[in-house]
């Protein structure tokens, strides 16, 4: 489905008229990791899913950054310049194009305070950040959903990463987005743990964007996706409500794998993963039968992050030494 207006369109209608900066503003917005994912869109343009989704912020873990007015474009990404030719660099600033006013140039700092090498995607929260970054800088209040619905508008899942805790993205059936924004479902549990098993930090040779699109173009599997999140969303979303961490684990993994499933009977395929990502599910299967709660998740790539109650934290170490633990509810 086309939508009849543009995205430049849609926000210029739905921002404040005050365009007048200050001096410089900054903003931090946390990574997010999909429990139940996002995998398809119904509109390519607004960035519009097929169904729903549900994430946890990751807390520290995030993307701080900081905009000022000035002469020309220029973007730094922890200390280091990209070049106007840079894919990340045109990336931000075409999304930056439909909150400033035409002509307006910015000077952006970003850090990551998740490391680059550790395989965590952070464009969610870069897009996320950009949008709390602007509001600042221009001296506007908007409401959540609207933060959320022009983060989206930068990289689908941002829009969850403009919350901590648990937030669930409605899908909406707007032609134009309106209804497809994510809310705050509950804070952080603050006995959850996300260990994350870096396999690989290349950066991957096929795109969630185009990763999803080809599954969605090709794979006859991914006609029971929509099935597959009409369970599992609402599961996960009491699971979170009533502190249920072995149902929000199971489900969360099989979501994943389902999700895989639908991009590996895609063709070309799109399979993400490599022999370690594979051998470390094999682990996670092996420490369950052994009594230790630890659940899988994947997204587009190879890497695997462990979800699993604190207490857990020290045998799953043994295991996997150098996996990398984050603490969601953890303050910045
Ligand atoms: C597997 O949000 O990166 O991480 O909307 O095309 O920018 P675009 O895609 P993106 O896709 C994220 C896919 C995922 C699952 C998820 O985060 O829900």
């Amino acid at each position: 489905m086309s939508s009849a207006i543009s995205p430049a369109a849609w926000v210029a209608a739905h921002l404040p008229a005050s365009r007048s900066p200050r001096d410089a503003a900054e903003a931090y917005a946390p990574a997010n990791i999909a429990l139940c994912k996002y995998w398809g869109k119904r509109e390519e343009s607004f960035k519009l899913p097929l169904t729903g989704s549900l994430s946890i912020s990751m807390g520290a873990l995030g993307t701080r950054m900081r905009i000022a007015p000035a002469a020309a474009d220029s973007l730094r990404i922890n200390g280091a310049d990209l070049s106007p030719r840079d894919k990340a660099f045109q990336r931000l600033f075409a999304f930056l194009d439909l909150l400033r006013p035409a002509g307006q140039a910015f000077c952006v700092d970003s850090t990551n305070t998740l490391p680059m090498a550790a395989g965590l995607a952070s464009s969610a929260s870069a897009f996320a950040a950009a949008v709390l970054a602007v509001e600042k800088l221009y001296g506007w209040v908007l409401d959540g959903p609207t933060r959320s619905r022009l983060a989206r508008l930068g990289s689908g899942s941002a829009c969850r990463s403009v919350y901590e805790g648990f937030v669930e993205w409605h899908a909406g059936i707007e032609p134009d987005g309106g209804d497809s924004f994510a809310e705050p479902v509950a804070p952080a549990w603050p006995e959850l743990r996300v260990g994350v098993l870096t396999v690989s930090a290349a950066p991957k040779a096929v795109g969630s964007s185009e990763g999803m699109k080809r599954t969605a173009d090709t794979s006859r599997l991914y006609r029971a996706w929509p099935e597959q999140v009409a369970r599992d969303l609402p599961k996960i979303r009491r699971a979170v409500l009533e502190h249920d961490f072995d149902t929000l684990g199971a489900t969360a993994e099989q979501n994943a794998l389902a999700m895989h499933a639908t991009m590996i009977a895609a063709w070309p395929p799109v399979l993400y993963w490599q022999p370690e990502t594979v051998a470390a599910l094999h682990q996670v299967h092996a420490l369950r039968a052994g009594g230790i709660s630890v659940y899988a998740t994947l997204d587009a790539g190879p890497n695997v992050k462990l979800l699993h109650p604190a207490g857990d934290t020290p045998a799953l170490l043994e295991t996997f030494p150098a996996m990398r633990v984050i603490d969601p509810s953890a303050a910045l």
